[in-house]
């Protein structure tokens, strides 16, 4: 992609974890960046590219004040709380800050008269799919508040774009891991529950041993298997569907994986050769709610945005999240 010297881009949630890669690749291709961030589950260490304000999309008329004076040409919108399990146990909070305020951001945005926006969703909108590779037009019936709270605004966004209001981008993330392979970011959770940064913590001795959630699944091992995506390709798709909306391209809906997957038990494996720790590892019950397989159909975003995954390879992943395990 060529150097785009004239874009703004404002990105919300940019200090998290794909949010700070997407804006390390921004700054670098040349783009201004500004990130609105309210620092709650993140730090702002990650925050090395783009300039912050730490701003709490809530305060709506404060973001508005700051989307007219900096005027971007595009929104991406990663501001939102992540943990599935959390989302069941606190399910107002989830739609409070997932739903209501992604509201008052389009609000702001409308006002602004900034119409181009790229949405962060999940493949948690599917729930358990019934065909895999799952595609985009599956039908959409998510298991957890989480899984909905994207769903809904998905449904906000297809309106808007009906009534001619904005043009989107909604990216269905599938399972995003690994850290930029630079070493400068990378994910920053004490307390991870996503299964490769506990495998690479469980190396390093934060965690006594590593639970396999349930071996009694109908898959090949007996342990689900997920579509794990690099960060920095995912990063990639963002650039390339900004660019695409930059272009005049029609509104759409994305997944973004890269159409294979990896059993829990082939994950360990892997974990293990590149750590070189033989870490314990203890097989336990189902974890409620995870569906045996999840992987993602990918011919629309390869032909739409001309995706080519860089780094489609489990032992890349692995090895450049444990680089950043190894320096935080
Ligand atoms: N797992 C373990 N042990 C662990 C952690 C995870 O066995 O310590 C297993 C899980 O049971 C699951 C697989 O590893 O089978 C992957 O689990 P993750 O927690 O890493 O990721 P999920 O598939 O649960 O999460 C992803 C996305 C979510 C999305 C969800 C939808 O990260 O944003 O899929 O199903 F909502």
């Amino acid at each position: 992609m060529e150097k785009k010297v004239s874009i703004r881009v404002v990105v919300t949630g940019g200090a998290g974890y794909i949010g700070s890669h997407v804006c390390k690749l921004l700054v670098k291709r040349g783009f201004d960046v500004l990130v609105i961030d309210n620092l709650s589950t993140s730090s702002g260490r990650n925050c090395r590219y783009g300039h912050l304000i730490k701003l709490d999309l809530a305060e709506e008329e404060k973001v508005l004040a700051v989307l007219k004076e900096f005027a971007p040409q595009i929104i991406m919108h990663f501001a939102a709380f992540i943990v599935v399990p959390e989302s069941v146990e606190r399910p107002l909070m989830y739609y409070y800050n997932n739903v209501g305020n992604t509201l008052k951001l389009l609000s702001a945005m409308k006002k602004a008269g900034i119409e181009k926006f790229i949405f962060s969703s999940s493949a948690a909108v599917y729930g358990i799919p019934t065909e895999i590779p799952v595609s985009e037009s599956a039908e959409l019936r998510p298991i957890s508040p989480y899984g909905e709270s994207k769903a809904m605004v998905e449904k906000i966004l297809r309106d808007m774009a009906l009534a001619g209001e904005i043009r989107y981008v909604s990216l269905r993330y599938f399972n995003v891991a690994g850290a930029d392979p630079e070493g400068e970011i990378g994910p920053l959770y004490n307390q991870p529950t996503h299964l490769i940064l506990r495998a690479l913590k469980t190396a390093k001795g934060e965690f006594p041993y590593l639970e396999i959630f349930g071996t009694d699944y109908p898959t090949p091992d007996g342990t689900c298997i997920r579509d794990y995506i690099h960060v920095m390709d995912l990063a990639e798709a963002h650039l390339l569907a900004m660019e695409y909306l930059l272009d005049g391209g029609e509104s759409t809906i994305l997944n973004c994986g890269y159409g294979r997957g990896y059993s829990v038990r082939e994950v360990v494996e892997v974990a293990k050769r590149v750590t070189g720790i033989d870490f314990e590892v203890r097989e336990t019950g189902r974890r409620p709610g995870d569906p045996p397989v999840l992987i993602a159909r990918t011919d629309k975003i390869r032909s739409l945005l001309d995706f080519r995954p860089r780094y489609d390879d489990l032992y890349a992943i692995i090895r450049h999240a444990w680089l950043w395990e190894n320096k935080i």
